[in-house]
């Protein structure tokens, strides 16, 4: 009897080509932002290109703002710099009342730029640097103290300065909600004793203030159950601090983390479904300060520093397919995108088919957040044929650049347009000049006039801070091979360097050099 060889059972995932999940007839498609058609935008700024509209923006921030001052008397937004910082974004929310949250010394200078006084930047961040701490005290920046280190050198600065007044100062503290990972590496712990015991502390330092409690949970919370418990420990530090003997607590800063409507790796349902609303934040949050807070005090100021829910959906990618390939999905491959998080392991064989692939001329270098989020990408073009799962590639030389591992998508072909969204939170702020220059950003403003916030870069903005030491200024020489086939033939090409700054200027011939200007 001739037995054949064992092989191990495996689950084989269906192919589900056939089934359109947009329902026949009806690909989705995106040809317009805000009015504006995808390929006039292409035609006159280029591709990729970063599209921000400045009616999401602000009807984002009206959203979130109604939601807290319906329920609350006193609160403040604070734009979370870091989350996107481009002049333009962040003054649209400047203009919209938000004062500035900031993590560093270059964010701080940003916001001082753009015209927020000191005393209305919050000033956040593990490792702020005594100078920039200086210059914070001096402007009575609303400083959230981060660890120990740091509350040291402010007593230190506030004793050599012979300061009259104190240095206003919060806590940051960290605590666990019971619904994700505590973010343990900022601020102290509230659940330990170790926020109590630095209250303490600081209640002995002549130099320093306690006026306030900060707490960042993290950030893409879907769960605003998370903030109530969040609340609850700040009202009860503060209250706390008070019967220690502090002046009384003058605001509660509960960070930012809300989640925008985009979708998690391995998020089942829609963001439209999984998402809060502004409104059940705002409930938990206010319900909770207000019901804690002891009856007949005026309340706490209530600071915000919320980033990702204000911004994500005002900001577009816009991007070229480059070129069209056919992916095998075997088992080895879902193994290298789950290195990078992106699909699950696979487990056992996978059926081994063909899939639709694509190359677009954005890759993740401009893309960060496509390591947590799967962005919607969509055919500028109307398409008739169905959608099918397509694989989206970056157009970078690294293996692990893949913008969606799967998609459903119409065949689409080179030169054709795609948009991803929403994309507009954290990817300009942590975007790499990688391989490729970092495309034009712009804005269709309320005027439905097309602004340039950042234009494309180019060779001489990359290289701006570069410098060529002298020894190494001179050009190869042509390769005897090439040295034949050269137009210039055995004329060397030299860079001139200035004597003063030893830069290197443009090259030029040596019998140019030599000559005056004159060839032979
Ligand atoms: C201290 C602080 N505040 C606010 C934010 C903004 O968070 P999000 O974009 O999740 O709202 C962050 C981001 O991590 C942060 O660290």
């Amino acid at each position: 009897m001739k037995f054949q060889p064992y092989l191990a059972p495996s689950i084989q995932r269906m192919g589900h080509e056939p089934c359109n999940p947009f329902r026949l007839g009806s690909t989705p498609r995106c040809s317009e932002i805000d009015g504006m058609s995808v390929s006039s935008l292409v035609e006159e700024y280029g591709s990729p290109l970063f599209v921000f509209s400045e009616t999401t923006l602000r009807d984002r921030y009206r959203e979130a703002h109604r939601a807290f001052t319906r329920r609350y008397p006193d609160v403040q937004f604070a734009w979370s710099y870091k989350t996107n910082y481009l002049n333009a974004i962040c003054r649209v929310f400047h203009q919209e009342g938000a004062i500035a949250e900031v993590v560093s010394e270059f964010e701080y200078d940003k916001a001082r730029q753009n015209g927020i006084p000191g005393h209305d930047i919050i000033f956040n961040g593990p490792g702020k640097g005594r100078e920039i701490l200086e210059r914070a005290a001096d402007e009575e920046a609303m400083i959230q103290v981060d660890n120990l280190d740091e509350l040291l050198l402010l007593g230190e600065i506030a004793a050599q300065r012979g300061r009259t007044q104190p240095i206003a100062i919060a806590l940051r503290v960290h605590l666990d909600t019971g619904t994700h990972a505590v973010w343990s590496k900022f601020g102290f712990n509230a659940d330990n004793g170790e926020a109590l015991r630095v209250i303490r502390r600081v209640l002995q330092m002549p130099g320093l203030k306690l006026q306030g409690f900060h707490a960042h949970i993290g950030t893409f919370i879907l769960d605003p159950e998370a903030y109530r418990k969040s609340a609850t420990v700040l009202v009860q530090l503060a209250l706390e601090a008070e019967r220690l003997g502090s002046e009384p607590i003058r605001y509660l800063n509960m960070g930012g983390g809300f989640a925008s409507r985009s979708r998690l790796h391995y998020q089942y349902l829609s963001p439209e479904q999984v998402t809060p609303s502004f409104d059940r934040y705002a409930e938990a949050i206010c319900d909770t300060i207000t019901q804690a807070w002891p009856a007949g005090r005026p309340l706490p100021k209530l600071y915000l520093e919320t980033g990702r829910a204000l911004v994500d959906e005002a900001g577009y990618l816009i991007s070229t397919v480059v070129a069209v390939k056919r992916r095998p999905t075997s088992s080895s491959l879902p193994g290298v995108l789950a290195a990078y998080g992106k699909a699950a392991p696979a487990q056992g064989s996978v059926h081994e088919t063909d899939r639709p692939a694509l190359v677009i001329d954005a890759g993740v270098n401009l893309l960060y957040t496509t390591t947590w989020y799967q962005h919607s990408i969509l055919p500028a073009k109307a398409c008739v044929d169905l959608p099918a799962p397509t694989t989206v590639y970056g157009c970078l030389c690294m293996n692990i650049d893949v913008i969606r591992e799967e998609t459903p998508l119409p065949s689409l072909t080179t030169g054709d347009q795609v948009v991803l969204h929403p994309v507009g939170a954290y990817n300009i702020t942590q975007s790499m000049q990688f391989i490729t220059y970092r495309p034009a950003v712009v804005m269709i403003g309320l005027d439905h006039k097309v602004h340039i916030i950042r234009r494309r870069e180019n060779l001489s903005y990359v290289q701006q801070l570069e410098k060529t030491p002298p020894h190494l200024a001179a050009k190869p020489a042509p390769r005897k091979s090439d040295a034949s086939s050269h137009p210039l033939k055995s004329e060397p090409f030299v860079y001139v360097i200035d004597p003063r700054s030893g830069e290197v200027q443009e090259p030029s011939l040596l019998a140019t050099a030599f000559n005056g200007g004159a060839r032979r």
